[in-house]
């Protein structure tokens, strides 16, 4: 698996490499991502692990569903915008690069 970068809640850069995790939310806290709570754990009912996807657009779908719905209640929703938690990790997403947002 290669490296997702991370642009954490106050700008900063940091590339990161899945082991384990599942999703996009997971990678970010354990590797102490400045901004995503993830409050829900997980559960698609917070939004503190929204994300702005930045490139390979191509291949990450936009959110649909129940992701969308809540992601209509976030003030700074954009285009991209994702929950995190719903973007699962594949060896498609090598050279992600993920801006972190506030809920
Ligand atoms: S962690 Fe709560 S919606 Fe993603």
């Amino acid at each position: 698996m290669g490296i997702i970068t991370f642009i954490d809640i106050n700008g900063q850069s940091k590339e990161t490499i899945p082991t384990n995790e599942v999703n996009l939310m997971q990678l970010a806290v354990n590797n102490n991502i400045l901004g995503i709570d993830a409050e829900c754990g997980g559960c698609c009912s917070c939004a503190t692990c929204h994300v702005v996807i930045n490139n390979k657009l191509d291949i990450i779908p936009k959110a649909q569903g129940d992701e969308l719905e809540l992601l209509n209640f976030v003030p700074n929703k954009e285009d991209n915008s994702r929950l995190s938690c719903q973007v699962l990790i594949d060896e498609t997403l090598n050279d992600l690069i993920v801006e972190v947002k506030s809920a």
